[in-house]
């Protein structure tokens, strides 16, 4: 029961399947570099060099075990998610009655990645598609490995175990002190927590403090998702500029299928009039599957962005081009920063102070917050 509000409160997003279709990879090719690399030193013997693998791998040597299947995207391994391939990389398979050794003191989790992104390199568009379709967000996944990374913290400290605990998978901050003797201050997915020292107990809510009229918590989140906001490129972004001086802007995450999105975005002209401007940040709330993908990849890689959305959004008639410009990984980054800055679904918008509006609120609304000195 505890465990289903927790992830009511801080899953965001069920991914939702559907349509498939080519679409560029989460890694770099400087991954794939230095991933040949380590390959070759730590994989090659066994996987062969370009991840092939042993002819026989569906047959049990004289010893009883599996010899090395391919990794090139002919067996199994796009069954797995990040996380999964790179637990193998990192546990090996002794454990489990097989024959591949762990290499957690080898090689560390950025270069798990790298080595990850090598052999996926060699899986076919169709295949990589089909594992992109079971994990539309891969650069999401949390990948813990390695002699370089500190897992101490992690394993260690009762009040971040014991919230992992109900909070599979979720990346959760270092405990910062508060004011309140012996209660720490946890930052989840953009959602604060508080837990006590031993991490027997956690509270949602918002702290205040009395004495100086400070909610503390709003504080917080306002300190991270300022600089969180900023790092999202202008250019990654479409703006509707102001009209005239610019007195504030105002970032929101958005999804081009989403009807309150579309009402919204009927009132950005008044916005513009009144000295706000205002920057969308793709947020495809379905995953690269959802409703909204298509469309939002057609304006990101429009020319005229400004008009493609005000075509997606349905305030102007016109067709919008099939688009397929490598904007995939804008519409990943931006659901990344979403996630990271608590975004829970769309419209959410953020004003200059870095306080969050969730779901639709009258232009007229932000115009007055923004605008008009407290
Ligand atoms: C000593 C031989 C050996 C080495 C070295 C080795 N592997 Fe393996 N690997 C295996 C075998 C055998 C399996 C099948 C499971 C088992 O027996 O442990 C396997 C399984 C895997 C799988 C799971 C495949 C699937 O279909 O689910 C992945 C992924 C993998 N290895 C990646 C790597 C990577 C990456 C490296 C280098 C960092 C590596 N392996 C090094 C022998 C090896």
């Amino acid at each position: 029961m505890i465990r289903k509000t927790f992830l009511l409160l801080f899953s965001g997003y069920l991914l939702v399947p559907g349509l498939s279709f080519a679409a560029a990879r989460w890694y770099s090719d400087d991954q794939v570099t230095r991933g040949a690399g380590l390959y070759a030193s730590h994989c090659a013997e066994c996987h062969k060099t370009n991840a092939e693998g042993t002819e026989n791998w569906r047959k049990k040597d004289s010893n009883g075990k599996y010899p090395p299947p391919p990794i090139n995207g002919t067996a199994h391994a796009w069954h797995h998610s990040i996380k999964v391939l790179a637990n193998t990389i990192r546990d090996g398979g002794i454990k489990l009655g097989g024959v591949m050794p762990a290499f957690k003191d080898k090689i560390d989790a950025r270069q798990t990645l790298d080595v990850i992104a090598f052999f996926q390199s060699k899986w076919d568009d169709k295949v990589y598609s089909a594992w992109l379709e079971r994990n539309p967000f891969p650069q999401q996944e949390k990948v813990s490995a390695g002699k370089n990374v500190s897992d101490k913290k992690t394993i260690t400290d009762p009040r971040i175990v014991n919230l992992q605990k109900i909070l599979p998978g979720s990346a959760i901050s270092t405990p910062e002190k508060t004011p309140v003797n012996g209660l720490y201050q946890v930052r989840i997915g953009g959602k604060y927590v508080y837990v006590t020292e031993n991490g027997e107990y956690a509270l949602i809510g918002n702290l205040l403090d009395l004495k100086n009229g400070i909610n503390l918590t709003r504080q917080a989140q306002v300190r991270e998702n300022i600089p969180l906001l900023r790092s999202f490129p202008e250019n990654d972004s479409v703006i509707f500029r102001a009209e005239g001086k610019e007195k504030a802007a105002i970032s929101i995450f958005s999804d081009t299928s989403c009807p309150y999105c579309k009402k919204f975005h009927k009132e950005v002209p008044h916005l513009q009039k009144a000295g706000v401007s205002v920057r969308y940040i793709p947020f495809p709330r379905g995953g690269n599957k959802g409703p909204g993908y298509k469309e939002m990849l057609s304006v990101w890689c429009s020319e005229d962005r400004n008009k493609a959305m005000n075509i997606a959004m349905g305030v102007s008639k016109g067709k919008l081009e099939n688009g397929s410009c490598g904007a995939d990984k804008v519409l990943r980054a931006g659901f990344v920063l979403g996630k990271k800055v608590g975004v829970q679904g769309t419209p959410t918008s953020y004003l200059p102070d870095g306080s969050l509006i969730s779901g639709y609120v009258p232009a007229q609304k932000i115009i007055e917050r923004v605008t008009q000195k407290k």
